[in-house]
């Protein structure tokens, strides 16, 4: 027993920032942000929270399923921006929804989507849930430092989400984590606590933007291969790629490494850029509401980021 997926949904907020209204603000170009990363622009967020964004995403969704909010009995969602430490994004959704399902964040960064629909599996396998919201949402203008011209133009907000239930269609998994607060991290504030003498950091992304490279590159392809090795699927039968959308070149590396066509890969950067671990099921909606994904096609779902972190599975759609 696995699950299946009843249906998807997304949201991206109105507000529309293109390269250009960026190097306004750094010394940086649309010519460079194309080339080097595949972002044209990005949405960002002017008035809406991350909970607000992934409602609406949860609410595509669930019309898509066909499903009520009374049927969901958990809600979990993936997010580094949380609009509050408490309450989590996912007990905020699901008042909002008027579901009554258990519900709870997980923090892994832009492999965050995954890790939770990973944790939705465990559970529905283990009988706890029957129907599950999984979503993932960011607000990351929040944490970004608009002077820095190496992070502020690959990344963007938005929300994505996936209605499971018990089903036969997810067909292998795998994670990874390896401890590491250098390569890609972001500093929370150090308190008001009278007696602790840490250092205030600047809360935004800090980012080695080379080492973040080397290091997706070779996850994608190590945790893609792994899990069609356990689903028993040979590489060349992968009809869809849904990768973390965080750099064209690091999506052409993993089609050359894995010698997976790049047609079958789902590109979304240009018009979404990074939005961490809303990023996969943003994606994985858009290739859902395009008409391509039809039922039986082998999906590959992967994503990697901060911890560092990363996972991958195949689905049969
Ligand atoms: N505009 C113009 N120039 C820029 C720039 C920008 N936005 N950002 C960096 N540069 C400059 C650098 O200052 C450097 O200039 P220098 O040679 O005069 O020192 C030059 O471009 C090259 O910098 P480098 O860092 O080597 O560029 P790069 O080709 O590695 O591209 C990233 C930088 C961040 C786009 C790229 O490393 C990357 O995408 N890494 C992965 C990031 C990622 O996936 N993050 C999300 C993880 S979930």
């Amino acid at each position: 027993m696995s699950i299946r997926f009843l249906g998807t949904g997304c949201y991206l907020p109105p507000k529309v920032v293109t390269n250009d209204d960026l190097a306004k603000l750094v010394d940086t170009s649309d010519e460079w942000i194309t080339q080097r990363v595949g972002v044209k622009e990005r949405r960002v967020s002017v008035n809406e929270t991350t909970a607000d964004m992934a409602t609406k995403a949860a609410l595509a969704a669930l019309e898509k399923s066909g499903l009520e909010a009374c049927d969901i009995d958990l809600i979990i969602v993936g997010t580094i921006t949380s609009d509050t430490l408490c309450p989590s994004v996912a007990a905020t959704v699901q008042r909002n929804i008027g579901s009554q399902g258990i519900a709870f964040d997980i923090s892994s960064a832009c492999s965050g989507f995954m890790f939770s629909l990973e944790t939705a599996v465990a559970y529905i396998e283990r009988g706890v849930a029957k129907n599950a919201l999984v979503i993932g949402a960011e607000r990351l203008s929040k944490i970004l430092d608009y002077t820095d011209r190496s992070t502020c133009v690959i990344f963007g907000d938005g929300a994505g989400a996936a209605v499971v239930t018990k089903g036969e269609n997810y067909l292998s998994s795998t994670m990874y984590t390896s401890g590491n607060d250098e390569v890609l991290y972001i500093p929370d504030n150090v308190g008001l606590s009278p007696f602790y003498e840490g250092e205030e950091q600047k809360r935004c992304v800090h980012m080695d933007g080379q080492e973040t490279f080397k290091f997706a590159v070779n996850r994608i392809t190590q945790d893609i291969k792994t899990a069609a090795e356990k689903a028993n699927i040979a590489l060349g039968d992968i009809d869809h790629v849904v990768l973390h959308q965080a750099n064209i070149r690091i999506l052409e590396f993993a089609s050359k490494r894995l010698k997976i066509p790049f047609d079958r890969f789902f590109i979304n950067i240009d018009k979404c850029a990074n939005t961490s671990a809303a990023s996969v099921p943003i994606a994985l909606a858009g290739l859902d509401a395009s008409g391509k994904l039809k039922r039986g096609d082998i999906v590959a779902l992967s994503a990697f980021g901060g911890g560092l972190s990363s996972a991958a599975c195949i689905i049969k759609w």
